[in-house]
């Protein structure tokens, strides 16, 4: 796996080793939930593991702050899974206060899509925003970057991360080879930026999290490589599995468009997707009622289980009725897809409004 491809079945725990990344501890768990809350998305481990996550908490246990980082990479419209680690972000923020810095990454997306422009891809780093604004994070402490925009907050820090990194490394985190266009070998000095920014703009060290699916974990990787060799603390992370496909697979991602949900899908598609979902039941009714469906394979149960049904009572009833034959996968989609339509209306309701407020999150330096 690299940020630009997930193939095959991805194994959370052998990534994690792979990747050396820590477990996320029911401990540490614990002590943000008795900080914030409860949430589904630590209960389930959902958010699974770390990066120095115990030394941010630790830190801000002492008195010292930090602030959120996290990204997008706008190469269409954001699907469901886009939005999951972002929900976290904001229960993060919500609970410590603290300023998040969102990037949105055209450059990446222009330098690595063949056939986007960079008319298009600037289009889609406004359009994406629209849905991070939605989301309700906090005006006074957001800021939304777009690369092409406001490359002079970034610009500095890049290339003192780049005179850092060799074109080898590269090659090797990211799977590239002596074709990839000069762009996206830069680029991950790009995205290590933001990890800084705060602490250049303080002329203090300013501790970050960045809170995302474990995809993004590689670019991260070589930014705290760089930290120390720079002067900057090292960026802590808080990584997440993927939402899942509907086809089965374990990522919804952009490249396989029925199996993923996007903001922008009409009622019908959204249905129709979810109609067609690959699913643990078995071949007839009469079967189903006889032997039961099979929760752990079907992506119609991942879906309640990673967004749709926060309550573990009610996830554990419709386990427990999907296996025993009671529930039919029929009944169990109509419900998801009421539920799916009821979020989007809500969350395309909010994104409208959020067009007048898209000034708010312009970041300091460029506002009027
Ligand atoms: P991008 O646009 O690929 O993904 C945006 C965020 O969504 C996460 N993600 C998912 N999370 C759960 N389930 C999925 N199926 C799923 N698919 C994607 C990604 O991990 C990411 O958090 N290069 C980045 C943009 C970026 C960024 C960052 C991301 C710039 N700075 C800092 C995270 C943190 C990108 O292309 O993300």
């Amino acid at each position: 796996m690299t940020p630009y491809e997930v193939r095959g079945k991805v194994d959370y725990d052998r990534l994690m080793e792979e990747f050396g990344t820590s477990e996320l501890t029911v401990e540490l768990a614990s002590k943000l939930e008795k900080k914030c809350g409860k949430t589904h998305f630590l209960s389930r481990r959902i958010f699974y593991s770390h990066r120095d996550l115990d030394k941010v908490l630790s830190a801000w246990e002492e008195g010292k702050e930090f602030y959120l980082y996290t990204g997008r990479g706008p190469s269409g419209p954001v699907h469901l899974g886009h939005l999951m680690p972002w929900i976290f972000t904001k229960y993060l923020q919500e609970c410590f206060e603290v300023k998040l810095i969102f990037q949105m990454t055209d450059d990446e997306k222009f330098l690595y899509s063949e056939g986007m422009n960079l008319e298009e891809a600037k289009k889609w780093a406004y359009e994406n925003s629209l849905d991070v604004i939605a989301l309700g994070f906090d005006p006074k402490r957001t800021e939304i970057i777009m690369d092409t925009e406001h490359i002079s907050l970034l610009y500095e820090i890049a290339i003192k991360v780049a005179k850092k990194i060799n074109f080898s490394l590269v090659k090797a985190v990211f799977g590239f080879d002596s074709s990839t266009n000069v762009g996206l070998i830069f680029f991950t000095s790009l995205q290590a930026a933001p990890a800084f920014l705060e602490s250049e703009r303080r002329g203090e060290k300013i501790p970050c999290l960045i809170p995302c699916a474990i995809d993004q974990d590689p670019h991260f990787r070589i930014a705290r490589d760089v930290a120390p060799k720079l002067g900057y603390p090292k960026p802590s992370l808080i990584l997440s599995k993927f939402f899942p496909s509907l086809s089965g697979a374990n990522k919804m991602s952009s490249s396989s468009p029925e199996g993923s949900i996007y903001v922008t899908d009409s009622e019908e598609e959204v249905a129709r997707k979810i109609r067609n979902a690959f699913t643990g039941g078995q071949a007839t009714i009469k079967e189903q009622r006889e032997k039961g469906g099979n929760p752990e394979i079907c992506s119609v149960f991942q879906y309640y289980f990673y967004l749709f049904e926060e309550k573990d009572s009610k996830l554990m009833e419709r386990m427990k009725s999907c296996k025993s034959g009671e529930l039919l996968c029929g009944e169990c989609k109509s419900e998801l897809i009421e539920r799916v339509l009821s979020f989007l209306r809500d969350h395309r309701e909010k994104r409208e409004k959020a067009r007048d407020l898209m000034q708010e999150f312009v970041p300091e330096e460029f506002r009027d």
